[in-house]
Parts: C-alpha cells; structure tokens; sequence
C-alpha cells in the first residue's frame, strides 16, 4: 500500500505540477529543477521533510555489492546531476545510491541545441547533450570537503572535443579524469566507465574488442581503489555484446550497466511523430526498455557468475524494477520515470519491491536477482 501523502503527492504532480513544467523548456527545467534540489540538500529541515515525505526503508532490499552497502537497490543513473550539485539531497527523496557525471577530463559546454526534448506519447526524452560538464577538476573541488549519506559514483567518459583525434589520446584522456577522482579527497563509492555515449564528437569508439582492451589495459594500470562498473551499449547485437563482455571480464570491473540510450530512431516504442520532431540525439525511457532486458537476461545467463548487473532503461515503476531484477539485475538505475512520475516514484518503488517480494515468498532482494533465467 502507497502511504497516503505520497499518493498525494504523485497525484499532485501528475495533475499540477507536470502539466507546468513539460510547457517549460526542457533544458531550463533541467537546471532549475537541480538548483531547486541542491538547496534543500542545504537545509537540515528541508531534508528532513523530503525524508518523511519520500523515503521508504525496509531491511529486505539493504544489499552489500562489491564492497558498498546499498540501502535499496534504486539509484539516479548518470546524466541527471552532471554538475555534482545533488548528492546531499537524493538519499531523503529515497534513492539508494546516485551517479555524478558524466564527467570528462577537460570540461564542455554541450552539443548545439536541442540538447534535451520530451516525447510524451512514447514516455521518453531525447537526449544530446553530449557530457556537457564542468570538467573533472571543477567537479573535484565541488565533492572533496562533502560527506555523502548515501553510495555516490562519479561516472568517467571521454572528453567531447574534435582535439581528441587518436584512440591513443583518448584514452590518455580518461585515464587523466580517472587520476585526478584517485589523488582527490572525495568520498566517492564507485566509479562508472562510460564508453557508451551515443552524442560525441569523432569517430572514436571502444566497442571493438581491441579498442575496448587497450582501454581497460591503461585503466588497469591505475590500480583504483574503488570498484568500477561500465555504462554499455544496448545498440550492439548479441555477439557483439558478448565480444565486449569477453574483454571485459579480464579485468578487474565489478559490473557492468545495462544501459545507454536507444540510439535507433525507428524504435517501435517510439510514437513515429513525436520522433519525427527530433533530427538529432537518441532516447531514454521506454524506448530503453526491451533491449535493456535483453541484453541482462543474456548477461547473467552467460557472464552472472562473473559480473555484477545494473539495470537501467524504462524503469518508471516498482514492477518495471523488479522485473529487471528478475533477468538478473542487483541494482537498477533510471532517471526518466523520476521525470514522467514525479519524485515520489522512488519511494514508491521500492515499497512495491517489499510488497512484490512477499508476494513471491522471498525474504531478500538478493533472492529475486536472476530468477527469472
Ligand atoms: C538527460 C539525460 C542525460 C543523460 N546523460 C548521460 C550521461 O552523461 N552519461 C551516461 O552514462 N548516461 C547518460 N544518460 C543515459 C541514462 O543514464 C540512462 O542510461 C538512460 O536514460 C536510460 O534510463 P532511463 O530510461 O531510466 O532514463 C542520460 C539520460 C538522460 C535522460
């Protein structure tokens, strides 16, 4: 059962709230919305009341992954808080773990506008920003002297610049952004391996099995001190898929993120109209959602043994959550459904992960994961 003042709240985004903003520019919304979020992770009370407001807490969906415990298995997935303003505040609204980034060694201002647009009919938005960041440095200064209430990732990519020309370059470039996070003070938990943005610059790519290797050679070399998990692709076939997996599990990365945006334009989530609009940039939501499942079904079938999943696209609702953690996902990120369903979601969905547990006669989060292979 919903609390009722989260019932209330959700009814109050959908009918007041959500009507307002989805006739704002997205972009502005975007930022207004985070700088909003970022003061009430200021102000004790405000926390306080989001805390009573939002989050739900329940022993069944705590889980110890890779070293960090996660208070429940829903996190914000990366390209939401891109200027590391919201990591005191998105613990009260019930989220159990968040990402910062996509963060890239020399900062970008963002790919030309639209950088973000909203397709309602397909619950999706097309995103192209194309890590618009403050850089790592900035990003260093901002997270060093924070505590954090709850597991914070920084998310590492390649910087969006034409001055990268060579896989050598860019790859000296990541291990940059990776080096200045290690010699930091920050607090951080985990760190994700983005190599799959759909929106940069260039022609270059770590998806063949060599390039991906060269990479996490040099990453290796870092020896980091906390876990890495990498943001993959959903647009790759199945062997290509596995090919990267192959690589990927000789080395030291905990996990891996299933996924990134739906780059096909043709999607048949998609609401051909509503696309039609967008000449440029790909889409999350559920557009995200069949070829993310796929692909953590295939995953944990072959590779469960070896790599940690995270779950990610089109997750707007506690079932939608579960049943990726059914294929064989121990956590689940999303940043859409928050969008489309208001903040209240969070909450909601993991007191529907306890009921849909006992439901299925399971005692722990940790029983679900994989059943469904
Ligand atoms: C506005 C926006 C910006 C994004 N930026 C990034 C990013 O910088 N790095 C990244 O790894 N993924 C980024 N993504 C992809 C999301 O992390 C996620 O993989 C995708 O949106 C599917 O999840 P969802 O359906 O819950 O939104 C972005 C998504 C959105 C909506």
């Amino acid at each position: 059962m919903i609390t009722p003042i989260s019932y209330a709240s959700g009814l109050t985004y959908q009918n007041l709230i959500k009507p307002i903003l989805f006739k704002i520019d997205p972009e502005l919304v975007h930022v207004h919305m985070v700088r909003v979020g970022q003061l009430c992770g200021q102000i004790n009370i405000a926390k306080q009341l989001l805390q009573t407001t939002y989050a739900y807490k329940d022993p069944m969906l705590t889980q110890k992954i890779a070293g960090i415990t996660f208070a429940n298995p829903i996190g914000l997935a990366a390209g939401f808080d891109y200027e590391a303003r919201l990591t005191q505040v998105l613990a009260s609204i019930g989220f159990g773990f968040g990402t910062v980034g996509t963060i890239t060694n020399v900062a970008y201002q963002g790919n030309s506008r639209p950088m973000l647009g909203r397709l309602p009919k397909s619950l999706s938005l097309m995103v192209n920003k194309g890590f618009k960041n403050e850089g790592a440095k900035t990003v260093v200064q901002k997270l060093s002297h924070l505590h954090f209430p709850y597991p914070v990732g920084i998310s590492v990519g390649r910087t969006n610049s034409l001055q990268l020309k060579t896989q050598k370059q860019s790859i000296t470039d990541i291990t940059s952004a990776f080096r200045l996070f290690e010699q930091s003070n920050i607090k951080h938990a985990y760190y994700e391996l983005n190599i799959s943005c759909p929106n940069l610059l260039g022609h270059i790519t770590f998806y063949p099995p060599k390039n991906l290797r060269k990479l996490l050679t040099e990453i290796k070399k870092l020896q980091l001190t906390k876990p890495v998990f990498i943001k993959m692709p959903i647009e790759k076939t199945n062997k290509e898929f596995e090919s990267m997996l192959d690589v990927v599990t000789h080395f030291p990365i905990a996990g891996v993120i299933i996924g990134n945006l739906q780059k096909n334009h043709q999607d048949p989530a998609l609401d051909p109209v509503e696309v039609k609009k967008f000449d440029r940039g790909h889409f999350s939501g559920k557009p995200c959602w069949n070829r993310s499942n796929e692909l953590i079904t295939l995953t944990h079938k072959h590779y469960g043994k070896k790599l940690m999943i995270i779950g990610c696209g089109g997750v707007f609702s506690a079932e939608d959550a579960y049943i990726k953690i059914k294929l064989g996902a121990s956590l689940v990120q999303l940043i859409t459904g928050m969008i489309f369903e208001g903040p209240q979601v969070i909450g909601q969905i993991n007191q529907g992960l306890v009921q849909l547990l006992k439901r299925d006669g399971l005692n722990h989060i940790s029983e679900a994961v994989g059943v469904e292979r």
